[in-house]
């Protein structure tokens, strides 16, 4: 049973296993979200991160293992009726429709929404990114940090329950990446499960209430920022090569 006082999680994820070929991108992964909180995902690169993400999204079917939203077991569901459950993702590699407008591509997502989900409107999503005044601006006009805001302008226009960002400040500025984190804490704060997958440690450390560090496919550490910086493996495998960490 869950402790009365902590929220039950939007998002489980229990014992996934995937492998392409001989090699074990995920071994036994599990990890919990829940809402109102940002939980972070870091680890080295080609850890998996990527993939886990492909697996709660059912790009990629795990070999085992089990994928929960609100308490269900989605793990064979289509991505599409994932989504229609409330979860929304955006892509490490940037994939806006480029020709369209701002307003417009995220006009999409909200017209894609599961009818029976409330969800906010396009306007509202812009709103709380802070992007109205570039609304009418085509993406491929816009400079990365703020692209990648209208990446999670469209997915919020969906009305997730989970929200998972992959890398969503790299190419931002220290004052995007500012700018960002006050976005952050603004959509978790709106009752979302947001999961963090971000290499700027930094970010992660002052936005996360929980932090999982993934390792050659395994979860090598999971607890509050505070037990993850002080964690010798931790340390060892990733926290000591990780830029924005002071020596
Ligand atoms: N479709 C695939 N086929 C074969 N191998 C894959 C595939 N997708 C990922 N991999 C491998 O699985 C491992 C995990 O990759 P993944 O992209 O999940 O890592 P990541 O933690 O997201 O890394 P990064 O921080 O560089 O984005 C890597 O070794 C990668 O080469
Ligand atoms: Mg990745």
């Amino acid at each position: 049973m869950t402790a009365a006082t902590a929220p039950a999680a939007a998002l489980e994820v229990r014992d996934v296993v995937v492998r392409f070929g001989g090699h074990l991108a995920l071994d036994r992964v599990s990890l919990t979200a829940r809402p109102g909180e940002v939980t972070g995902l870091i680890g080295p690169n080609g850890a998996g991160k990527t993939t886990l993400f492909n697996v709660v999204t059912g790009l990629q079917a795990p070999q085992r293992g089990t994928v929960l939203l609100d308490g269900r077991d989605v793990t064979r569901l289509a991505p599409y009726r994932r989504a229609r459950r409330g979860l929304a993702r955006t892509f490490q590699r940037l994939e806006l429709f480029g020709l369209l407008t701002v307003a417009e591509n995220v006009e999409l997502a909200a017209s894609v929404r599961g009818r029976r989900r409330p969800g906010r409107s396009a306007d509202e999503a812009l709103e709380l990114v802070g992007l109205r005044d570039l609304a009418d601006v085509r993406a491929d006009e816009l400079p990365t940090g703020k692209a990648r805001l209208v990446e999670l302008a469209r997915a919020l226009a969906t009305g997730p329950r989970v929200l998972l960002l992959d890398e969503p400040a790299s190419g931002q500025s220290e004052a995007e990446t500012e700018e960002f984190r006050e976005v952050l804490l603004a959509v978790a704060g709106e009752g979302i499960a947001v999961v963090l997958v971000e290499h700027d440690v930094q970010l992660v450390m002052r936005t996360c209430s929980q932090v999982h560090v993934l390792d050659f496919g395994r979860v090598l550490a999971a607890g509050t920022p505070e037990e993850i910086r002080g964690n010798e493996a931790v340390i060892e495998a990733y926290l000591g090569a990780a830029p924005g960490v002071p020596a």
